[in-house]
C-alpha cells in the first residue's frame, strides 16, 4: 500500500497537532453547549475520533453517509445512503467532514439539518481544496485544518476506489494507480 504513494503531503505529527488546536477552538465554541458532533462517513471517522478525543466536554455522537449529485439545470441533489439516529431539533450541531471540493455537499446537508430544527450547524473540514469550489456555492467551511493544492489525496480516512483510509498519514497516490483502474 505504502508503494503506492508518491509522497506524504501532511504526516502523523502534523495532523495531530493540529487536530489538537483545532479541539481547543471547538471546545471553546461549545462550553455550556451540549452539541451533537456528526461524522460524515466514511472519510471523516479518522479525523472524528481523533478530534473527539480533545473534546472533554458534554456532547452526543451521530453518524451520516451522504453524497451529491447534479440533476440537470437545478443545482443538484444530497442523497442520503446512511441516515442519523438522533433528532437534531434544538441541537446545536457540528458536522465534521475530510475534505471539501467542490462544496456541494455540504451546501445541500447544511441547509437540510437546520430545516429539521437544528438551532446552528457549523462545519469543521480537515482538508479544504478552495480553488475546486463550485462557483455556485457559497458556503465557508468554519474551521479548517488544511488548506491543499487541487491535487487527489489518499490516508487518514479518504480513500481511492475504498483503498488507503486506514493509512495514517494523508498522501498523493502515484499516477499510474490511477491509471491502472
Ligand atoms: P464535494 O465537496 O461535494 O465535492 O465532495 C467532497 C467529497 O469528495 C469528499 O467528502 C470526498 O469523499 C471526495 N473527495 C474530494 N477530493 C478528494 C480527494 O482528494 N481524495 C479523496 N476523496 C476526495
Ligand atoms: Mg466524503
Amino acid at each position: 500500500m505504502k508503494n503506492d504513494i508518491q509522497r506524504i503531503l501532511i504526516d502523523e505529527n502534523q495532523i495531530q497537532r493540529r487536530v489538537r488546536e483545532l479541539a481547543e477552538q471547538l471546545v471553546a465554541e461549545y462550553a455550556g453547549k451540549t452539541p451533537t458532533v456528526v461524522c460524515i462517513l466514511k472519510g471523516s471517522v479518522m479525523f472524528y475520533t481523533d478530534l473527539l478525543r480533545h473534546m472533554q466536554i458534554p456532547l452526543a455522537l451521530d453518524f451520516m453517509s451522504v453524497s451529491s449529485y447534479r440533476s440537470g439545470t437545478v443545482g443538484g441533489a444530497i442523497h442520503i445512503r446512511q441516515e442519523l439516529t438522533t433528532d437534531l431539533a434544538g441541537r446545536d450541531v457540528l458536522i465534521v467532514e475530510d475534505i471539501m471540493d467542490s462544496g456541494r455537499t455540504l451546501n445541500l446537508l447544511k441547509p437540510l439539518l437546520l430545516k429539521r430544527g437544528a438551532k446552528s450547524v457549523k462545519i469543521v473540514t480537515l482538508l479544504d481544496k478552495p480553488s475546486r469550489r463550485d462557483p455556485d456555492v457559497s458556503l465557508v467551511p468554519d474551521y479548517v485544518g488544511f488548506p491543499i493544492e487541487d491535487e487527489f489525496v489518499v490516508g487518514y480516512g479518504l480513500d481511492f476506489a475504498e483503498r488507503y483510509r486506514n493509512l495514517p498519514y494523508i498522501g498523493v497516490l502515484k499516477p499510474e494507480i490511477y491509471a491502472s483502474v
